[in-house]
């Protein structure tokens, strides 16, 4: 059973491109099965900061395979600039090694303008999209109208598909929300040049997954976004328009649940979101600025601070169930070095009853208070921890305690941002 699924087990920004780029070294191909640009992963090699959105974190890794599947919405434009961006700092983005589905969807300029669109007429009711253009992508996949990424292998025909769909956005951005409508111009040779920058990449990434697989060789499946950002299982409409769990890797990739192996979520020590929607555990005061501040905690993506708040070890337990869990790791530990005491949330009241599951609905997650463990915490700066051994008691007591809730072990805790300041368990 060679597939690994690495799933965020919070909000999303859990540190996932650190670990997706750690367990490379131990993959043959590494695939994205969800989500597009909206995604940010940031991996550090020495001094070298690779900010990836699209491409697998893998491809720092001369030997891993990469695979972008047809569970995504891809941006072209965006896609070729990460391309070069990699290219120029010497990585191999040949298509012997990167390879997109022809059945992912396509970002198109109309998306992004609608994505912004409805964010503004909702006012103070926005969900706080990253503006990518992700909910309207996938809405145009749900309707059977949107456009396949295989449609680059015909650049001059997908530069006409993208007027169309400008046109048919321009339609609502002026009629439905009274906007300017987007400019044509130039769009067609833009993406007609983008499409021929990626028709070679484009692939059956099913069948060559496969192929993989049967040769016995391993795939690590890169999640992006978080559990609980789930469109099914998170707390909608304060979602993403994907699958971000594990049951998002089979059908983005195409696979059956008796591939996989492991499951691994990644878990921050503490909590952040951005965008609107519950967090029942934020922290609007000096700790949770002190979380902020010490943590970098600033999106990869937009560069909106994030909200941080005290672990939620509810929503880390309903993660476990959700994704079906079978280890953890626990990233960001050294960001609550000087905060004493911690506090985990454990379960909820709500309405003045206890609640030890995540609440079902938005509303009731809006209004839940959160019953809190108090734990000490550590003054000590443990950036420079290699072992278990090497942590205070306290820090100790507190891995215990989140994989005791999370029910099941961790198999790494990063304190710092450099590759090594890890420990592996
Ligand atoms: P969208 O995916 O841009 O539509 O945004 C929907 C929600 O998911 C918003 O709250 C975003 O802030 C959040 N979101 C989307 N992608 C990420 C991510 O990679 N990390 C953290 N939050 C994300």
């Amino acid at each position: 059973m060679p597939v690994t699924i690495l799933i965020g087990a919070q909000w999303g920004d859990e540190g996932k491109g650190r670990i997706a780029d750690w367990l490379a070294r131990q993959t043959d191909g590494m695939a994205r099965c969800a989500g597009g640009d909206n995604a940010g992963h940031t991996v550090m090699v020495g001094e070298r900061e690779f900010k990836l959105h699209l491409v697998p974190s893998g491809v720092i890794h001369p030997n891993v395979q990469c695979f972008m599947g047809a569970g995504m919405v891809i941006n072209p434009i965006r896609l070729v600039e990460e391309l070069d961006m990699l290219a120029a700092q010497g990585v191999d983005v040949s298509p012997a090694r990167v390879h997109i589905s022809g059945r992912a969807h396509v970002i198109t300029p109309g998306h992004m303008a609608l994505d912004g669109a409805s964010e503004r007429a909702l006012g103070g009711e926005s969900i706080g999209t990253t503006r990518r253009g992700i909910g309207p992508a996938y809405m145009d996949k749900a309707a059977r109208t949107g456009i396949l990424t295989g449609a680059m292998r015909d650049p001059a025909g997908f530069a006409e598909q993208i007027l169309a769909a400008v046109d048919g956005a321009n339609w609502l951005l002026t009629e439905r929300y009274g906007l300017d409508p987007i400019d044509p111009a130039g769009l067609a040779d833009q993406y007609r040049a983008a499409a021929e920058r990626l028709a070679p990449y484009i692939a059956d990434t099913t069948h060559l997954i496969h192929t993989l697989l049967e040769a016995g060789q391993r795939l690590l499946c890169e999640g992006a976004q978080g559990t609980l950002l789930d469109i099914d299982h998170g707390h909608y409409p304060f979602v993403t328009s994907s699958s971000p769990t594990a049951g998002g890797a089979l059908t983005g990739l195409g696979f059956g649940p008796r591939a996989v192996e492991r499951v691994v979520g990644v878990a921050k020590a503490y909590c952040t979101r951005v965008g609107n929607g519950p967090f029942p555990t934020e922290l609007e005061d000096a700790t949770g600025e002190q979380m902020r501040r010490a943590g970098h905690e600033f999106g990869t993506t937009t560069g909106r601070p994030r909200r941080c708040g005290w672990l939620d070890g509810v929503a880390l337990r309903y993660a476990a169930r959700v994704n079906g869990l079978t280890e953890i790791v626990i990233t960001k530990l050294d960001v609550l070095s000087g905060i004493d005491p911690l506090r985990i949330a454990t379960s909820y009241t709500l309405d003045g009853d206890p609640l030890a599951t995540l609440p079902p609905d938005t509303a009731s997650a809006e209004r839940a208070e959160p019953v809190y463990e108090t734990i000490p915490g550590w003054q000590a700066d443990i950036s420079g921890a290699r072992r278990l051994e090497d942590l205070p008691g306290q820090a100790r007591h507190y891995i215990d305690r989140m994989q005791q809730i999370a029910g099941v072990p961790a198999m790494m805790i990063s304190v710092g941002p450099e590759r090594d300041q890890a420990i592996i368990l």
